[in-house]
Parts: C-alpha cells; structure tokens; sequence
C-alpha cells in the first residue's frame, strides 16, 4: 500500500494541480492533497475556502484522495501520516531547481520519504496560482485555466 502526499498552497487550484492529483491518484493507492498553512504567506483564499474547493472538486472524483491541512516540516507530516511518498508537479525546467532543492532538503531530513516529480499536460505547462490571480486581478479570463467553481470565486473575490 503506497500511500502518497501531494503538498501544496493551491491558492487558488488550478487545472494543472488537478491534472497532478488525477495522475497520482492513478499511481498511488492513497493520495493526500495537503494544504500548508503558511503565516508568513498572505493567501488570497484562506484555507477553509481553499479546502471547500477540493472538497467540492477534488473528492467526488477520486476516491482514493484525501484531503488535508497541514503546518510544519512538511517530511514530518509525511512520516506522522505514514506516506511513503511526496509528489510534486514539474511543469518546466524553471521549476526544477527549487523542486530540486526542497526534494534533496527533504531527503537529509527523511531519507525514506521519497519525492516523486510529475509532469502535468503540456497544455498546463505554463500555468500556475500566482499568474492566475494576476489574470483575474487584472480583468483576463481564466476560463479553462481553473475549475469553473475556481472561475467563479475569484470573479466574486476580486469584484
Ligand atoms: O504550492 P507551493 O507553495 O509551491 O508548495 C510549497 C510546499 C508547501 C510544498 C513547501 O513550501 C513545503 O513543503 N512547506 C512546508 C515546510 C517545509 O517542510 N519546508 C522545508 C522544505 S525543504
């Protein structure tokens, strides 16, 4: 049983997280979409919305998916929950080195927590929360980008 955890802002969700989530979820017997509360960070959602969100997304597909939220060293949640695994999505080489860096950082901390990179769709490849929230912030659309129910709360949020 290789149960896995994917960590993450996902302030807001996107396609190209719900694209990692359902690839994982194929991979692995359990996944665990966790949302890092960060108090340094100034999140545009906070994590009750974010968490409705996958809730409401995320866990009528899945089965094998688990949502949850969590502070701290993220190797000590892996081991706390028993996962075996930390799944990243690497959408293109710009995102390798600090991908890189954490997944080795990790690894000193826990050598037996393993980092396993994904590649979302290339037609994701060049979409990420923080470019979403300026789009929205600035009028764009992001149809297509995001979940329509995502869609909908940034148009209400940044109204
Ligand atoms: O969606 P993000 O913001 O790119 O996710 C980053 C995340 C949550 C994976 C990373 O910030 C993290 O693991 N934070 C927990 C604190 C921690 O373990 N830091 C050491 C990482 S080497």
């Amino acid at each position: 049983m290789t149960r896995a955890i994917y960590p993450g802002s996902f302030d807001p969700l996107t396609n190209g997280h719900l694209d990692v989530i359902e690839r994982s979820a194929r991979l692995f017997d359990e996944v665990i979409v966790a949302i890092l509360t960060n108090p340094q960070k100034e999140p545009l959602f906070s994590v009750d919305e974010r968490m409705d969100v996958l809730r409401r997304i995320v866990q009528p597909r899945l089965k094998n998916v688990r949502l949850d939220v969590f502070h701290g060293l993220l190797v000590d949640y892996a081991k706390k929950l028993q996962a075996q695994v930390i799944v990243r999505g690497i959408r293109a080489v710009s995102d390798y080195e600090y991908e890189f860096q954490m997944a080795l950082m990790n690894r000193r901390l826990n050598p037996d927590i393993e980092t396993v990179f994904m590649m979302p769709s290339e037609s994701y490849s060049f979409l990420s929360s923080r470019l979403v929230k300026e789009v929205a912030q600035l009028g764009g659309s992001v149809k297509g980008l995001v979940p329509d129910l995502v869609e909908e709360l940034l148009s209400k949020k940044l109204k």
